[in-house]
């Protein structure tokens, strides 16, 4: 590691410490654990984690760090603190905000997501892109998640920063999340390293909905196994938990997970009034491209059977527009 670099990690790790204090012992971080406990997190949690808060000031962080001789320069570099174009001072990224510690592989501070306490947009504000942060490759408590994801052969894949936390307290230790970005290749090879199997656990609003499609489909394409583990309401882990409690979020969420094939029935169905022929109709040719996909004649058949009992179709008719279906894909 070059001086350079060496100087950003330690100042993120001498930050991170900073934070921390202020978040749990003063009088000016107060505030912001009252907002933490009051949100389900635990103090257990906020030390594994590293939580902690950044000071309501345009410059606590900057001379905080002069003070030790870190060189301003290279705290830009670094994303800490920013060049005002005008007269070329310098003031801190993060103000007034949890501070959410995000690290490499082996367990270095190398960025920070700040979340606001209040309405302040944007609601989580993440360090830029860095010779030591690379979005496209950070996955968010991959380090901690590690030995849990090998051991069990299987990683949870969250949406944010507060469901893989929350998760964790639920006893669901092998939970990683992206940055608040779209999974990439890269994220997807340094998950496939440790295990081929994940459970996509977003939130159950449309958006988190229409992502899990997405990662999924990468996943499949990937050579993963996948399930998706849906909450009621729209709600995300986070919120589940809070509400109901680590048992039900461990057996009737994680443990309840649905195979790809019965998430993509309920993908598909959204929006449709399967009562409507049309739709109906439309709904089923979805589903029978989605079956010729499957390599495995059993899966097939199962699947096939499901339809047919479902919308009281025969399976001799089915089976035979599974054929056309194939013969007009491919
Ligand atoms: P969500 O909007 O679902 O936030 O975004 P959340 O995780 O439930 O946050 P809380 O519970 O309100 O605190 C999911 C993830 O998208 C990224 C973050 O990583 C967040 O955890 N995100 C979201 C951002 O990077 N910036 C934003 O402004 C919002
Ligand atoms: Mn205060
Ligand atoms: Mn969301
Ligand atoms: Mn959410
Ligand atoms: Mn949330």
């Amino acid at each position: 590691v070059s001086p350079e670099l060496q100087s950003m990690l330690d100042a993120h790790e001498l930050l991170q410490k900073f934070y921390h204090h202020l978040l749990v012992n003063t009088k000016d971080g107060q505030h912001a654990l009252e907002y933490l406990l009051n949100r389900g997190f635990t103090r257990e949690s906020i030390d594994k984690f590293q939580i902690g808060y950044s000071l309501n000031s345009w410059d606590f962080g900057y001379k905080f760090l002069t003070k030790r001789d870190f060189s301003p320069e290279l705290m830009e570099k670094a994303g800490l603190i920013i060049k005002r174009e005008r007269d070329g001072t310098y003031f801190d990224r993060f103000r007034d905000r949890i501070m959410f510690p995000i690290s490499d592989r082996n367990g270095n501070t190398i960025a920070f997501s700040g979340r606001s306490l209040g309405a302040d947009e944007p609601k989580y504000l993440n360090s830029p892109e860095t010779v030591i942060f690379n979005k496209s490759k950070i996955l968010y408590n991959f380090h901690l998640a590690k030995p849990s994801i090998r051991k069990l052969q299987q990683a949870v894949l969250f949406e944010g920063f507060a469901d893989v936390i929350a998760a964790d307290k639920s006893g669901v230790e092998n939970g990683i999340a992206t940055m608040g970005t779209s999974l990439t290749e890269e994220h997807i090879t340094l998950i496939r390293q440790n295990t081929q199997s994940i459970t996509i656990c977003f939130d159950s609003d449309k958006a988190g909905i229409e992502a899990a499609f997405r990662a999924g489909n990468m996943l499949i394409d990937a050579g993963c196994s996948i399930k998706v583990a849906m909450m009621p309401d729209g709600l995300d882990p986070d919120e589940y938990i809070k509400k109901n409690g680590p048992e039900k979020f461990r057996n009737e969420v994680i443990s309840a997970s649905l195979t790809w094939m019965a998430f993509k029935f309920l993908y598909f169905r959204r929006g449709k009034n399967l009562q409507i022929e049309g739709d109906r109709l439309a709904y089923i040719e979805t589903i029978l491209k989605e079956i010729s996909k499957l390599t495995k004649a059993v899966e097939k058949d199962h699947y096939l059977r499901q339809l047919a009992s479902e919308f009281s179709i025969s399976l001799e008719a089915l089976q035979q527009q599974l054929k056309q279906v194939f013969f007009t894909e491919k």
